[in-house]
């Protein structure tokens, strides 16, 4: 069964990127009538901090953990399961402070462990995560066009490309929407800001 992970990252309810993340479900579920969909609402459900216990148990082997080890590693273990379980990955992220929501970063430390999602040997790392696609939609108030000034401070995607690439995850499409700040203004009206952006993740999830 074709399965997609829907994960959002913006606190906000009139989020942007909720918005055009929520179009690409629909959008999917109606080319994958059979498919499943898996829900991951990282505000609803912020991801714990890595700590101490947490890096001492992902350098303990699995047999000799403690119970507190173990669970330690609990939500690591299930948000690692959905990213294997589904095929290809919708992630919508609001740009805050030009890099990613804190909690998108938490999700990060959660899923980025050697020997479940990366692995190292004497030729460097290797992603564990293969075979996956994913789109990114990637909400900011600015616009930040490559080789400006004002590129340079995106962080977002250069970033996502990178640890998603580490993970072994390289077939990533960005959709952006840029210069949301226009719509809080009122210099354009919201339909009219998403509408080109809706079409195009449209096409990317059929
Ligand atoms: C805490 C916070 C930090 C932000 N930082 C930036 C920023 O660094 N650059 C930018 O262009 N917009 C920034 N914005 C504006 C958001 O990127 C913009 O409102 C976007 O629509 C957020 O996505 P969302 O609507 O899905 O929440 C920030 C907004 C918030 C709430």
């Amino acid at each position: 069964m074709p399965t997609l992970l829907h994960l959002d990252s913006s606190p906000l309810e009139s989020s942007i990127s909720r918005e055009l993340t929520r179009e690409f479900v629909k959008t999917w579920k109606a080319a994958h009538p059979d498919g499943a969909v898996i829900e991951r609402d990282l505000v609803a459900h912020p991801p714990a901090l890595i700590d101490a216990i947490w890096v001492g148990s992902v350098h303990t082997p699995e047999s000799a953990r403690t119970s507190e080890q173990a669970a330690a590693l609990a939500i690591s273990d299930q948000l690692i399961a959905e990213l294997e379980t589904a095929d290809e990955y919708i992630l919508g992220v609001a740009m805050h402070n030009f890099s990613v929501p804190s909690v998108l970063k938490l999700w990060i430390d959660q899923i980025a462990r050697h020997g479940r999602t990366f692995t190292y040997d004497e030729s460097g790392a290797e992603g564990l995560l293969k075979g996956k696609k994913a789109t990114i939609v990637i909400a900011s108030g600015g616009v930040y066009e490559v080789g400006t000034p004002a590129g340079a401070m995106n962080f977002v995607e250069p970033y996502l490309k990178a640890v998603l690439g580490f993970l072994g995850i390289t077939d990533v499409k960005f959709v952006t929407a840029s210069g949301a700040s226009q719509v809080m203004r009122g210099t354009i009206d919201r339909a009219t800001f998403l509408q080109p952006v809706l079409e195009q993740l449209r096409t990317v999830a059929a």
